[in-house]
Order: structure tokens, then C-alpha cells, then sequence
């Protein structure tokens, strides 16, 4: 089981330029060190002004090199050097002068010097004024970036040094974080791989407050397009309603009910390698929604009920007729007989691998940050896995679809 993420073992140059928002670029040096990366540090003079290399060199464990270095000894190689070995060349906060010359090719700072010769994938983030951000010559200087291929990062609205509210902050540390493990996943074994998967608990309205649902709490399912992002793959996320952050790079869809996730999912796999039903389906739904709300002083209600539709059932009739998705995984929750029920499932629901999920322990199942779970294949291999974070479950789950795939 492979259980490295997209950040160990990578180089990130972070460019850092004038901006109050300098001091949380030191908050990302440092999670991104914690997360594996080597981070080395460039800050223009003005970024000189905000904060200290050695703030960065102490959170990094790296040097910081500030316009010094660059007529120092080492210096006719800094600038060519710096560019060459990293992953990813991260400016963060990138203010309006930086992007202006970047945009333009003028190369008088090591940080602009850098941008010229890097050969590496460019992220911006700006953070400026938000008069500064919305004026013709900055956004026109950001459409030159983009065309170039740079990934742009914001800004985002809110309250900005001025103590003006507008659109120019720079976007949130977290989300930073997240997107620049996007980027790193980039080319990952499984890019070219188009992953869709469901999560989350089903709801099935009764009248338009009440809905029958389950304890479902979508991580498991999140933490699979997580992981499958984290190799490079394309996900689809068919979530019905959880309460977690959208991994960046995945395409959500939103859905409540059954029949909208079947819909969702049936237009989602032409053409798919695989789909992973981590969903908690409802397996029954109200033969219909009462219009009003049902009023307690009526007396009890009587809700009959009808059958969802089988997703995986219709899966399996596609599959039949395409070939789609190439690999099809299914969960069992089960409280009792744990790998003969999945198993039984695996065959009636044409699964290539069905994850049995043993619900009656705490640590394990719905709400938990764990998860216990065997893996059942069809060709016969059965892995009983310890208690692991879902992050970790997930790792393993993809880890054998990418066989699969291979194969
Ligand atoms: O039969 P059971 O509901 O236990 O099967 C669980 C597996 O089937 C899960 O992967 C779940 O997402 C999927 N399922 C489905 N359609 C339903 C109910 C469950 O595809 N209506």
C-alpha cells in the first residue's frame, strides 16, 4: 500500500512580495513543511519590509533568499537554479507590481528573475487593493498570465488592510493548501483516469420538512475522491448531503434523493474507469412526499413505501452493454456475517470489489474518522485491513482499482 501523499518529497519555491498578507504566507511555508515539502523562500525588498526571512528560514528548515543573494557569490546561478528544481513555483501573496512585471518579462528582482527562468508549473495568488485588483491594467496583466498557463488563485472578497470590504484578499490559507495539492498531483499515475464517486447519505422527503435518512456522514466517500485527486485521477463527486469541504479538483454534484443520484450517476459513467458506490442509499422511500407539511394534530400519518432504484443494479445493465465503468466497487454495511453478506452482494450486483464495512464498532462505520473494512474481489482476494483513518482505507481502495485498471 502506497501511503505517500502528493506533497512528500516535493520542492516548492515560494515567491513572496509586499503585501500585509506576507504573514500568512509564513503559516503556509510552514504546513506545507509539516505536509513534506521542502519549501525555500524568495521575498522581494518589500516583502523585506513585512516580515523577516528568517521567519520563513525558522518555520522551513530552509534558506530564504532575499535581492542580497542575488549579487552575492552564488548569485549567476541562483536565479537559474532556484526555478530549475522545484515542483511548483508559488507566489503567495503576488501584488500588482510583481504581476505587472512578470506579465511583461522584467526580470530586476531574484523573485522576477525566478519567474523568467522557471521551468516549472506557476501559481499566483494577489493580494492587493481591491481598486488595484478590479483596474483594467492588472486584470488585463492577469489574462497574459493565464494564457501562459499560470494558475491563478484568487483573490477573495472581504476586509482588506485599507479596512475596506472588496475583492482582493488573498485567498485563505487552507484553500491555498488545497489547491496547491491539486497541482502537485498533477500527471499522477492516475491522471487520464476518470473516477466517479458517491457519498454521503441519501434523503427521502416525507412532506417538505421531514426526510428519511441514515447516519451516513459522506467521509469515507470524500476521503475516496481525496485520494483518487491525490493520484492525478478526474473525480465526480456525487454527494447527497454532507457536511465536509469539497476537495478541491473534484466536480460535485448535489443530490438528495435516490432516483436524483441514480440520474446523476447514470450520466456520469460512459466512458468511466471506475465508480465507487460509497453512498448510503436508501433502500426505501415515501410512495410520495406529502405536498403540506403533515400536521401532528391529524392524527399519526401512515407513509407506505416503495423500493428505491437498485443504482448499482442499473450499473451492472450498463457495464453489460459498454463496458463501463471498467471497475465497479460497491460497500456492504453490515453489522453481522460481515464477509459472507458482502460477498453474496459482490455476485448479485456485479461489484469487481465490494469494501465490507463493520458498522458495529464505534471506532468504524459512519461518523468515525476510521475506518475497519475488509476488501473483497471478485477473483477471490480478501484483505482484512486493521483500523486506519478513511484517508488510509482510501489509499488502499484505489491502490487496487489502479490494478485493476492496469491489468
Ligand atoms: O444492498 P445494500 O444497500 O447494502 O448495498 C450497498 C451498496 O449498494 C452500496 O455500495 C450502495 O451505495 C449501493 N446501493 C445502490 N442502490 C441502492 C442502495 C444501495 O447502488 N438503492
Amino acid at each position: 500500500m502506497t501511503t505517500t501523499s502528493p506533497f512528500s518529497g516535493k520542492n516548492i519555491l515560494l515567491g513572496v512580495t509586499g503585501s500585509i498578507a506576507c504573514y500568512k504566507a509564513a503559516d503556509l511555508a510552514s504546513k506545507l513543511t509539516q505536509a513534506g515539502v521542502k519549501v525555500q523562500t524568495i521575498l522581494t525588498p518589500s516583502a523585506e519590509k513585512f516580515i523577516s526571512p528568517l521567519t520563513f528560514q525558522s518555520v522551513t528548515g530552509q534558506r530564504a533568499f532575499v535581492d542580497k543573494d542575488l549579487w552575492g557569490n552564488e548569485g549567476h546561478i541562483q536565479h537559474i537554479g532556484l526555478g530549475l528544481g522545484a515542483d511548483l513555483l508559488l507566489i503567495a501573496p503576488c501584488s500588482a507590481n510583481t504581476i505587472a512585471k512578470i506579465a511583461h518579462g522584467i526580470a530586476d528582482t531574484l523573485l522576477t528573475l525566478t519567474a523568467l527562468a522557471a521551468r516549472c508549473p506557476i501559481m499566483i495568488a494577489p493580494a492587493m487593493d481591491g481598486g488595484m485588483f478590479s483596474n483594467p491594467a492588472t486584470q488585463e496583466n492577469l489574462d497574459i498570465l493565464r494564457k501562459r498557463g499560470f494558475i491563478i488563485m484568487g483573490p477573495i472578497e472581504g476586509r482588506m488592510a485599507s479596512g475596506m470590504i472588496g475583492l482582493g484578499r488573498m485567498m485563505e490559507v487552507t484553500d491555498l493548501y488545497n489547491h496547491i495539492r491539486l497541482a502537485l498531483s498533477q500527471n499522477g499515475p492516475l491522471s487520464n483516469r476518470h473516477f466517479i464517486i458517491t457519498a454521503g447519505g441519501t434523503q427521502e422527503p416525507l412532506d417538505p420538512v421531514r426526510v428519511l435518512s441514515n447516519r451516513s456522514s459522506g467521509k469515507q466517500g470524500y476521503a475516496l475522491a481525496q485520494a483518487a485527486l491525490d493520484q492525478g485521477a478526474r473525480v465526480t463527486l456525487i454527494s447527497a448531503p454532507a457536511n465536509l469541504p469539497i476537495p478541491a479538483g473534484a466536480v460535485i454534484f448535489n443530490v438528495n434523493t435516490a432516483k436524483e443520484m441514480l440520474q446523476a450517476v447514470l450520466s456520469a459513467i460512459p466512458g468511466s474507469d471506475a465508480l465507487i458506490m460509497a453512498a448510503a442509499v436508501a433502500d426505501f422511500q415515501p410512495i410520495r412526499s406529502a405536498r403540506q407539511k403533515i400536521k401532528k394534530d391529524q392524527g399519526l400519518p401512515e407513509i407506505k413505501f416503495e423500493y428505491t432504484p437498485d443504482i448499482l443494479e442499473k450499473v451492472a445493465d450498463f457495464k453489460a452493454k459498454t463496458g463501463f465503468p471498467r471497475v465497479v466497487v460497491g460497500f456492504a454495511a453490515e453489522s453481522q456475517d460481515l464477509v459472507k453478506n458482502a460477498q453474496q452482494k459482490m455476485i448479485n450486483k456485479h461489484l469487481d470489489i465490494i469494501v465490507a464495512n463493520d458498522i458495529t464498532s464505534p471506532l468504524s462505520g459512519f461518523t468515525a474518522d476510521t475506518n475497519q473494512v475488509t476488501i473483497i474481489e471478485s477473483t477471490g482476494v480478501l484483505e482484512e485491513l486493521p483500523l486506519l483513518s478513511k484517508y488510509e482505507v482510501a489509499q488502499t481502495i484505489i491502490e487496487k482499482i489502479k490494478q485493476r485498471l492496469s491489468q
